[in-house]
């Protein structure tokens, strides 16, 4: 497919859509299906320092609208993650995701899946599931965490932030002030389920976070008020699951979309169909590069 290729804070995509962090990305080989399914780039789950078990079951439950999880951040650590990713680095862009419960924790993990070979990290500075800080929902807290990991990486440093901090737009551009590569907008929201007949929440975690096509108008409002305000690469995240809904985002003003829910929707294939739809869409439209998308709805 002509002219899906697009550049982002330096990597070489095949076409603007990357498998989101969270779905299938704990081994080599389900981020090869992604790859083999047309993915432009692919995001590993988010690793810690030290192997997670995660939240107690049921960690995801389907609803009408989307999807909720609270599955904990659940991964083997960012040592035995970083051996699998480093095997499946060559076809398209790796990108680690590493959280931590302090700076210092971000940093040694955006350094150990480096060290792997991974071609950039993306900072979960917004996962509703765990006890603890979420650095995304403060300026000032993630300001210290993209300067830090800035430190000690040199590959690019994707800030992934959620939409339940009071003012995204203000935390995105902090974390470009630290010297960001780029953000991704957004996390899943907090949000539940009861069930009515047991009258208990559903998650074990009670809380989780809601993902699916039900997001897609709030990341859709992020990235266009985060693209207004900063000059780094926006990538989209939430709800994307057509080749439309990728449009709206990249005239909204990213240059890339992660899928994630939407592979339950359509298949690891989702890349691929998503790519020709977007296509189909350029022809129509008379535009030859995707790039000639990106923004354009700020007219
Ligand atoms: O619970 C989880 O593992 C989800 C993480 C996230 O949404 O960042």
């Amino acid at each position: 497919m002509q002219g899906l290729e697009v550049e982002l804070a330096g990597m070489r995509l095949r076409n603007p859509t990357m498998l989101a962090s969270g779905i299938m990305g704990l081994s080599a080989a389900s981020l090869r299906r992604a790859i083999k399914g047309g993915a432009g780039a692919v995001v590993a789950k988010s690793c810690s320092s030290q192997p997670r078990e995660g939240n107690p079951n049921p960690t995801v439950v389907e609803i009408p609208t989307g999807l909720l999880n609270s599955v904990g951040l659940a991964n083997p650590g960012c040592a035995e993650l970083a051996e699998e990713l480093g095997r499946c680095r060559g076809e398209v862009p790796v990108v680690a995701s590493v959280y931590g419960f302090s700076t210092r924790e971000y940093a040694a993990c955006a350094q150990v899946v480096e060290r792997a070979g991974v071609d950039a990290v993306e900072l979960n500075l917004s996962c509703p599931n765990v006890e603890g800080t979420v650095f995304g929902y403060s300026e000032e807290l993630a300001r210290e965490v993209v300067e830090e990991v800035k430190r000690r990486v040199r590959v690019p440093v994707f800030a992934k932030l959620t939409a339940d901090a009071g003012d995204i737009v203000s935390v995105a551009a902090a974390c470009e002030d630290a010297g960001a590569d780029g953000i991704t907008a957004i996390n899943t929201l907090r949000a539940m389920a009861i069930d009515v007949t047991t009258a208990r929440p559903v998650l074990g975690n009670r809380v989780g976070g809601l993902s699916g096509r039900c997001l897609k108008p709030v990341a859709l409002r992020c990235v266009y008020e985060i693209a207004e305000e900063v000059s780094i690469p926006v990538i989209g995240c939430g709800g994307v699951t057509t080749g439309r809904d990728a449009v709206e985002f990249l005239l909204a003003g990213a240059r890339a979309v992660q899928i994630g829910t939407g592979v339950l929707y359509r298949g690891m294939s989702v890349f691929r169909k998503v790519s020709m739809e977007i296509a189909e869409y350029m022809e129509e439209k008379g535009y030859s590069r995707v790039d000639e998308l990106v923004g354009l709805a700020h007219r």
